[in-house]
């Protein structure tokens, strides 16, 4: 197992009910932003339970934070927050919200030239304004990590960052706010969760069956309860266990001493960028390509993967390693969500090149080995066609 530092101040508030709690939850006599998407919040009655919870607090607002939030957007909140004197920052929405709402708190007291370094170059981050989270939307983890993606109009780019000051210093999740997410977004989000899980458990062993079988049990429960989270009218424990899964599935926990990959994320952020495909179906795209592409380093954990997850074993090793992947795809397509870049109109040899060329310009090399060159990333991208 290699050495790991556990840190997760997060608390998290779980349950029907419970956004009410926020009247105990949000610090006392200060003034807070609420920041919220395209709203939602409106038409699925979140916002009336946080202000209900909220009378009496001296509360601001800022809406319109895009799926894929954006550097443009953000900084209006920020001149926001800065002419107000905001002190505590609240995010009811998905993950883009929390995303961009982190970003929002690091880029107020940011000493640079311009915030958007704090992605582009890695940019120092000074204090931060402290925030919290009212999650509608099971996916990204973000309601209980330090980490943001954020994307910027003017460039197409899409990059991410994180810092321990960030993780939320609480986060409500009450699975009853999902039941008006459209359907699309609920696939997305199984997805989502379920390619966190493979990121950080699908490289090489290290020994460490503890995490193993914690990554695994994740990605169980998301098959065994995938129809049910599915369903309408939308059911309360399966959509409870799936809101549990995805916080589970990027909290820090899993990767304790293990090793990472995430090459299928960073290019799935590119796929974004350029076409705007929504985050999971990026992923849905791209990680069945990286699995056969990288078979043969993926080896010893495919093997384990396909007999403790699928129940694949007794067959020669090429044919396991072949329906590990097969059985993984074909999950995706259960949920309902596209594996192929045709289905989303997008041509896999333009986008090889021009996701290879930024590789290149880059220099980034990805994966577990870090050998995923910008030539491996245009294959993947051209696998997946
Ligand atoms: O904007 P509103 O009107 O709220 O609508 C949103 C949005 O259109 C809607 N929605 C959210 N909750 C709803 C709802 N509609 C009805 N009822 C509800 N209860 O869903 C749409 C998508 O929301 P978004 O927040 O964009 O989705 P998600 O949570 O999947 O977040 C995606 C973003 O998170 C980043 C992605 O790259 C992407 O930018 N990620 C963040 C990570 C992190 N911070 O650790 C890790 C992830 O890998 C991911 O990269
Ligand atoms: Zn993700």
């Amino acid at each position: 197992m290699n050495n790991f530092t556990y840190y997760n101040p997060t608390k998290i508030v779980f349950g029907k009910g419970t956004i009410a709690r926020l009247t105990e939850l949000v610090p006392q006599d200060q003034k807070i932003l609420i920041t919220y998407g395209g709203g939602s919040i409106f038409k699925n009655g979140v916002y009336e339970q946080v202000k209900a919870a909220l009378a009496g607090f001296q509360t601001y607002e800022f809406g319109g934070i895009e799926a894929n939030p954006t550097y443009e957007t953000l900084m209006k909140a920020v001149e926001l927050v800065k002419k107000e004197g905001i002190q505590f920052l609240l995010a009811v929405g998905g993950g883009s919200v929390v995303d961009g709402t982190k970003f929002i708190s690091a880029a107020i007291f940011y000493e640079g030239a311009d915030p958007w370094e704090i992605l582009s170059k890695n940019g120092k981050i000074g204090k931060v304004l402290p925030l919290a989270s009212v999650l509608t939307l099971p996916a990204t983890g973000s309601e209980s990590n330090p980490n943001a993606v954020i994307s910027r109009t003017g460039t197409q780019e899409k990059l991410s960052f994180g810092d321990d000051r960030l993780y939320p210093v609480f986060s409500i999740l009450d699975p009853e706010t999902t039941y008006s997410l459209p359907i699309n977004q609920v696939r997305n989000g199984i997805v989502d969760t379920y390619i966190h899980v493979m990121e950080q458990y699908l490289t090489y062993p290290v020994n460490t069956p503890l995490q193993d079988r914690q990554a695994e049990a994740i990605l169980k429960t998301l098959i065994e309860e995938a129809d049910a989270i599915l369903a309408t009218p939308a059911q309360y424990d399966a959509r409870a266990n799936f809101m549990w899964c995805a916080t589970q599935a990027l909290n820090m926990l899993i990767n304790c001493g293990v090793v990472e990959d995430w090459a299928t994320h960073m290019i799935g952020h590119e796929i974004t960028a350029f076409y705007g495909l929504a985050h999971g179906e990026t992923l849905a795209v791209v990680y069945p390509s990286v699995m056969h592409y990288k078979q043969e380093q993926k080896k010893a954990k495919l093997l384990q993967y396909a007999e403790r997850v699928f129940g694949i074993k007794d067959l020669p090793e090429e044919e396991i390693l072949k329906q590990a992947a097969d059985r993984t795809e074909a999950f995706f397509r259960h949920v309902g969500i596209g594996t192929r870049l045709q289905e989303y109109k997008v041509n896999a040899t333009e986008a090889a090149g021009k996701i290879g060329d930024r590789f290149a310009r880059r220099g980034w090399k990805l994966g577990e080995h870090q050998d995923i060159d910008a030539e491996a990333v245009g294959q993947i991208i051209l696998n997946a066609a």
